[in-house]
């Protein structure tokens, strides 16, 4: 503390501030690690917990490739899903002023299970899907992510918005498949792959734990409180198109948190 003195009378205080700065968001709002991690812990945790079961659940590890990709993207600030995507899946989020908050969004993206009937392999009209069952697509095994503060978001009105973006691979949302199998935890996990947690794991080469020890972020507070059901709604309208990897639909949902409110953005 004393020898921050030594660096002048304004020091200090803009140095804190810039710590602050850069452990809230990272520099121009980029993903710390300790974000990176919470989000790959947080889609696992999600996905070792659906309901019902999963049978064939693999465990989301980190791919660097992917997060510079949805990095790059993000950087464009564009409010939309990107066109050159490829076969990749996509899920966006958008938050004002606060700075990125990855657990929010990742609720965010979950709670759409409300609306989701596995059975009946649909959504319920009117309502969005899309960002969860890419969240607990089973055959989705590497994640990356990337954020930006957009000091303007085309296609949004609000100003200084940071945005996120997740890529995912293989894709989610394959037109005419389910997410996942619904069975015993890991009764139906590919060959080469072992049980972990409720989740299948490679027995060899690249695991997770090569990117991102295990436990090494504890998990938010706020997602261990999600709730249990999958009650189905009874919301009238019309039915929505899931957003999907390379089918991808005209109506990719997209979510926008602005205080107070939380906006559903169509597109
Ligand atoms: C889900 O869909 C199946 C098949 O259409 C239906 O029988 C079941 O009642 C639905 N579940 C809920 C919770 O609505």
């Amino acid at each position: 503390m004393h020898r921050s003195r030594s660096l002048g009378a304004l020091w200090p205080p803009l140095l804190l501030l810039l710590l602050l700065l850069v452990a809230a968001t990272g520099a121009a709002g980029a993903l710390t690690e300790d974000e990176k991690r919470a989000m790959v812990e947080l889609h696992n945790l999600y996905r070792a917990q659906v309901s019902p079961a999963a049978s064939n659940m693999l465990r989301m590890r980190w791919d660097p490739e992917l997060a510079a990709f949805a990095e790059a993207y993000a950087q464009k600030c564009v409010w939309g899903h990107n066109k050159e995507r490829g076969r990749r899946g996509e899920n966006l989020f958008a938050i004002t002023d606060e700075g990125m908050d990855v657990p929010l969004a990742m609720e965010e993206w979950h709670q759409e299970r409300e609306y989701y009937n596995l059975s009946a392999a649909a959504c319920d009209p009117g309502q969005m899907c899309g960002h969860y069952t890419q969240v607990v697509w089973g055959k989705t095994e590497r994640i990356g992510c990337g954020s930006h503060f957009c000091e303007t978001l085309q296609g949004v009105e609000e100003t200084n918005i940071q945005l996120l973006v997740c890529n995912y691979e293989p894709p989610g949302n394959v037109r005419g498949q389910r997410p996942y199998q619904e069975g015993p935890p890991c009764s139906r996990c590919p060959p080469g792959y072992r049980c972990e947690d409720s989740l299948c794991e490679p027995t060899t080469g690249l695991g997770e734990a090569q990117d991102f020890p295990l436990r090494v972020t504890e998990v938010p507070p706020t997602t261990a409180t999600s709730k249990t059901s999958a009650e189905a709604p009874d919301k009238p309208g019309w039915k929505t198109q899931q957003s999907s990897g390379h089918a991808w639909s005209p109506f990719p949902g997209l979510w926008l948190l602005l205080p107070p409110l939380l906006l559903a953005g169509f597109f």
